[in-house]
């Protein structure tokens, strides 16, 4: 039988359901069941998580949770982490603890300009196209002013627009390198209608058009978070043992890309649960950070650490694109109430609560891995999952944690415990 469709888009949800169910479900009914038991009893709620995104058939839950206790600039936080991955938010929450008895996260933003680029291609001469682009540059700016208004007024809008060459990277390929500032939203929209309005008014013969798209590699929206102690004030014994075993680590991320890739991924788990959290584009971000680990052409950590003069710094430095406003950051109810447990913060704010979310996941994991190694933790924090996955009742599931306190927790340890505690063998 063909599983292939026509007008899908154009049925309606249950008839989505029921084309799913016929098509693809072993047991239609329980599959159905499965998809209905995610859907919001509030009908309007449901609707409009419906009509996020298209051909919706239920909602995909991800656990939504606090890590509190983040002092940043002197300020205190509770940061909420969309993630399913156990032992993030406990590591997020252990490293705002440890750092809120030693100052705190100091950040900054070092930069906020955003790029788009109309990308196009022409044949003729090259200061024929530099003359064209020199006359129409301010009439190409004005073409977008009834778009740029309200963001003016804002403080935001077209920063600069130039011409560039890149014919050395592929035959007759120029581009419109548009800079902006987007306020309090993240800006994909409003940064792709301007630079459409200036594709259509970018005409001369022998220039093609070939599309007009924000870039989502942002390094001149660059955010930089940092935490600093004294190195006795690291760890309880052997300091500084330990202190040179965290910034050695840092150093493999810095120069052996294998290694890089896990220690940014760790940094993503922090940064990607609260651009989630807060109703942003983690995908956006996630691209643009890897750029930015990349741009000296190897790929390398997105921290730094050093020991110096008797002090342990840490810092991250990262690019990133946010907003407060627009997108589904009003939209989503949950979205929205992370704006508030963050005390509705400007995009500005916002990109340093993330970054510190980042460097402390980091921090976390790196602290783990020189010391008792990642497991012990994570598999501590990834118990109930496997009591899930072994389908352990309440009852068990108490006396196994309990059982399992200061020990290394193995799936193998759990399901043979668990065994011996059914069978008596
Ligand atoms: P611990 O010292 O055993 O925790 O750490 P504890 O039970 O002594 O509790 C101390 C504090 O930790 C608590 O304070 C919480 O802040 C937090 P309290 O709330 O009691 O005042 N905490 C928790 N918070 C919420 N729920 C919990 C919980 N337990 C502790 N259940 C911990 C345990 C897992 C935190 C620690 O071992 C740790 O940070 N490990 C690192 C875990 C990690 O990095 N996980 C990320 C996933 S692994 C990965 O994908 C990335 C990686 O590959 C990246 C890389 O290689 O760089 C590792």
């Amino acid at each position: 039988m063909s599983k292939m469709i026509k007008g899908f888009s154009k049925f309606s949800k249950t008839e989505k359901v029921n084309w799913l169910a016929e098509n693809f479900f072993h047991d239609k009914s329980s599959g159905i069941d499965t998809l209905k038991q995610y859907y919001n009893e509030d009908p309007e709620l449901q609707q409009l998580h419906d009509e996020f995104i298209e051909n919706t058939i239920s909602n995909f839950y991800i656990p939504y949770a606090i890590a509190p206790n983040f002092l940043i600039n002197g300020k205190t936080y509770a940061i909420p982490m969309a993630i399913e991955e156990s032992s993030v938010v406990a590591a997020a929450s252990l490293t705002a603890k440890f750092w809120s008895t030693r100052g705190g996260f100091k950040t900054k933003v070092i930069s906020t300009t955003k790029t788009g680029q109309v990308h196009f291609t022409y044949k003729g001469n090259k200061d024929e196209l530099r003359d064209y682009f020199s006359s129409v540059k301010s009439k190409l700016i004005h073409s977008t002013d009834h778009i740029t208004a309200n963001m003016r007024k804002r403080g935001g809008g077209i920063v600069d627009i130039e011409l560039r060459d890149k014919t050395e990277n592929l035959a007759d390929y120029y581009q419109i390198h548009v800079s902006f500032l987007t306020g309090d939203s993240m800006g994909a929209n409003f940064i792709n209608s301007c630079l459409e309005t200036i594709a259509a008014s970018f005409q001369k013969e022998g220039i093609f058009i070939v599309m007009s798209i924000l870039s989502n590699y942002v390094p001149d929206c660059l955010v930089r978070a940092e935490v600093t102690c004294k190195v006795e004030d690291f760890f309880p014994e052997n300091a500084e043992l330990y202190a040179r075993k965290f910034v050695q680590a840092v150093q493999i991320a810095e120069v052996e890309p294998y290694r890089a890739v896990t220690h940014n991924k760790g940094i993503m788990n922090g940064i990607d649960a609260v651009v989630l959290a807060t109703g942003n584009d983690f995908r956006a971000v996630a691209a643009g950070a890897h750029a930015y680990a990349s741009r000296e052409g190897r790929y390398k950590s997105l921290t730094g650490a050093s020991v110096v003069n008797g002090l342990f710094n840490f810092w991250i430095e990262i690019p990133m694109a946010l907003g407060t406003v627009g997108g589904l950051t009003r939209l989503h109810p949950l979205a929205k109430l992370s704006m508030e447990i963050l005390q509705n913060p400007t995009a500005s704010e916002l990109m340093q609560i993330v970054a510190v979310a980042g460097l402390a996941q980091n921090f976390a994991a790196l602290k783990a891995l020189t010391t008792t190694g990642i497991q012990q933790g994570h598999m501590k924090m990834h118990l109930m999952n496997i009591l899930n996955q072994l389908e352990a009742n309440v009852h068990e599931k108490e006396l196994i944690v309990e059982a399992f306190k200061g020990k290394t927790v193995s799936h193998s340890a759990v399901a043979e415990y668990l065994h011996h505690m059914r069978t008596g063998h």
